[in-house]
C-alpha cells in the first residue's frame, strides 16, 4: 500500500494454538499452530484477500484479527491500538468498527427475528437509534443492498440464499465498520448470485470506505475483489502482493500451483495435501519449508531453514529460499 498510509488493523507474530484429539495426536505433541506467527496489515479502504487450501488457518486468522479468538502469541492492533490491552467495555466499543460475513448467511441470522429486528439490534446497541430514525436507517440499508423496505417485516427463512447474505451483508455494515473481515461470502451461493454480491460488496466498500479481509480459497472470485492477496499456507503467510501483480508474476511454487490448479490430491508424497495437525503424517518438523515435500522446485536447504517473507519486488513479498532468484548453493553435499 503507499507508504504514507498507516494500517488500520495489523497483527504481529500471531499464533493460534490448539490442541489436537486424542485420535489426531499421534505419538509425537499434541498441539499444532493452526496460525503460526503471522504478522499482516491491512490498510484503510483496501481489500486484502486471504487465499488458501482448506484448513491452512484463513478463518482462525480472521477471527483473531477481530478478536473472537484470543491468540496464544502475538499482537493484532487496530487504529495503532493493542486490542488485548482494551478493557471489555472498550472492546464492545471497538467492536461496531470491526464486523463479520460468514459464509452461510442462515447460520448467521436469528431465525426467530424478523428482519428489521436483526438490523435494529446493532443500530440500537452502537448507535442508540430508536424510533422514527431506527426506521428510517434500516429502510435506507435495505435500499443500500437491493432489498426493499417492506422486507423488514420479513423473516430469513423467506428469502433465497442470496438475499439472505444480502442482509447479513447489511447488518454487517449498518454501523459503518472501518473494517469487515468477509469469510467466504460467496462460497455458499449459486455462481449466477456470486457476482451480484461480490458486485454489491465492490460497491459497498468504495461508499463507505472500509478496508475488507476478503477469505477465499476460489481465485476467480480473489481476482474480482481484491487490491492485494495473502497466500496461506500452513498456518503462515507465503506470498503477498497487489492483486495484478500476484496474478501476472506469483513467486511462491505454492501460489504458482494455485493458480495452475494442479492441487489436485495424487497419491504419493508430492503434491498430496497435508494434514495440517499431522506433521508426523507430512513429516514436518515445524522447521524448514512447511511446503518442502510437496514443492516441485525444492532444495536440499529447504528442510533446513525456515523461509521468512523477503521483499522481491516492490510491495511483493514472498517465503521461499528460491523464488525471485538463484537457488541457494545446496551446502548438504
Ligand atoms: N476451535 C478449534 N479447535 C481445534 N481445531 C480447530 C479449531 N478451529 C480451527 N481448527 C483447526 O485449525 C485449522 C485451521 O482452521 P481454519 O478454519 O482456520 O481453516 P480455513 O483455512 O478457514 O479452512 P476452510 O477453507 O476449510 O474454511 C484446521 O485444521 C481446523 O481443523
Ligand atoms: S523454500 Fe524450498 S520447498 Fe519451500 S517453497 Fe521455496 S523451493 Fe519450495
Ligand atoms: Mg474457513
Amino acid at each position: 500500500m503507499s507508504a504514507d498510509s498507516k494500517p488500520l488493523v495489523e497483527c504481529r507474530g500471531l499464533v493460534k494454538t490448539f490442541r489436537l484429539p486424542a485420535l489426531a495426536a499421534g505419538p509425537g505433541s499434541r498441539e499444532f499452530r493452526a496460525v503460526d506467527g503471522l504478522s499482516l496489515a491491512v490498510y484503510p479502504g483496501e481489500t486484502l484477500a486471504l487465499v488458501g487450501e482448506s484448513g491452512c488457518g484463513k478463518s482462525t486468522t480472521g477471527r483473531l484479527l477481530l478478536r473472537l479468538e484470543k491468540p496464544s502469541a502475538g499482537t493484532v492492533t487496530f487504529e495503532g491500538r493493542d486490542l488485548a490491552a482494551l478493557s471489555a467495555a472498550r472492546l464492545r466499543t471497538q467492536r461496531s468498527r470491526m464486523q463479520m460475513i460468514f459464509q452461510d448467511p442462515y447460520g448467521s441470522l436469528n431465525p426467530r427475528l424478523t428482519v428489521g429486528a436483526a438490523l435494529a439490534e446493532p443500530l440500537r446497541i452502537h448507535w442508540r437509534l430508536s424510533g422514527k430514525s431506527l426506521r428510517e436507517r434500516i429502510a435506507g440499508l435495505l435500499e443500500n443492498v437491493g432489498l426493499r423496505p417492506e422486507h423488514a417485516r420479513r423473516y430469513p427463512h423467506e428469502f433465497s440464499g442470496g438475499q439472505r447474505q444480502r442482509i447479513a451483508i447489511a447488518r454487517a455494515v449498518s454501523v459503518n465498520p472501518g473494517f469487515v473481515v468477509a469469510d467466504e461470502p460467496v462460497s455458499s451461493l449459486d455462481i449466477s448470485i456470486q457476482g451480484q454480491i461480490l458486485k454489491l460488496l465492490i460497491e459497498l466498500k468504495k461508499s463507505l470506505g472500509m478496508a475488507m479481509l476478503f477469505i477465499s480459497h476460489d481465485l476467480a472470485v480473489v481476482r474480482q475483489i481484491s487490491d492485494r492477496v495473502a497466500v496461506m499456507y500452513r498456518g503462515r503467510l507465503v506470498e503477498l502482493a497487489p492483486a495484478g501483480e500476484l496474478f501476472s508474476r506469483p513467486l511462491h511454487p505454492y501460489t504458482r500451483l494455485l493458480l495452475s490448479c494442479v492441487l489436485a490430491p495424487r497419491p504419493g508424497r508430492k503434491g498430496a495435501p497435508p494434514d495440517i495437525r499431522s506433521p508426523e503424517a507430512t513429516g514436518y518438523r515445524g522447521f524448514g519449508c512447511s511446503f518442502a515435500g510437496r514443492c516441485p522446485l525444492e532444495i536440499a536447504a529447504c528442510t533446513r531453514e525456515t523461509p521468512e517473507l523477503r521483499e522481491l519486488y516492490p510491495d511483493h513479498y514472498a517465503a521461499c529460499l528460491v523464488a525471485g532468484g538463484k537457488p541457494l548453493p545446496d551446502i548438504s553435499r
